[in-house]
């Protein structure tokens, strides 16, 4: 069984009704139930914070026992050196998502402090984009 959760960081909470035009309509809980389904041998763990602290909280704590980290972290991708660095200091690697195609938007949205420290970057798929990452790990 394969230990992965997604982190969301913030605003992801409100998917589904935050600019469905960029995100979808969907809500994040009805795609985690789409597709855990299909993975029954994944445990699939799930957190969202608008938090920043928060967020490195619990990269701190699931960073040495899972085997894998799914990161959205949003807004925070283009300003928080302190995330970056959380994933330099843990041992489970870390893919970065983005719902949208960051770079197709603006300028602001091009810098990355996961990428550099991430083991792979999916964007720009819409929620597909998690999928992906977790057949990465798979
Ligand atoms: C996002 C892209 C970020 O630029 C933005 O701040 C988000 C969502 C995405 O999934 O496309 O909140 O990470």
């Amino acid at each position: 069984m394969k230990k992965l959760i997604i982190i969301n960081g913030p605003n992801l909470n409100l998917l589904g009704k935050r600019e469905p035009d960029i995100y979808g309509s969907l809500t994040f809980t009805e795609f985690l139930n789409k597709i855990k389904p299909k993975y029954p041998n994944v445990q699939l763990d799930y957190y969202q914070s608008n938090i920043e602290g928060e967020l490195i909280d619990k990269l701190q704590e699931v960073g040495f026992s899972y085997d894998g980290i799914i990161l959205n972290a949003a807004a925070y991708t283009h300003t928080s050196i302190g995330i970056g660095d959380a994933i330099k200091a843990i041992e489970t690697p870390v893919i970065e998502v983005h719902i949208s195609n960051t770079f197709s938007r603006e300028e602001f949205r091009h810098q990355s402090y996961i990428s550099p420290n991430a083991k792979g970057v999916i964007l720009g798929f819409g929620l597909q984009s998690y999928e992906l990452a977790i057949q990465s790990f798979l």
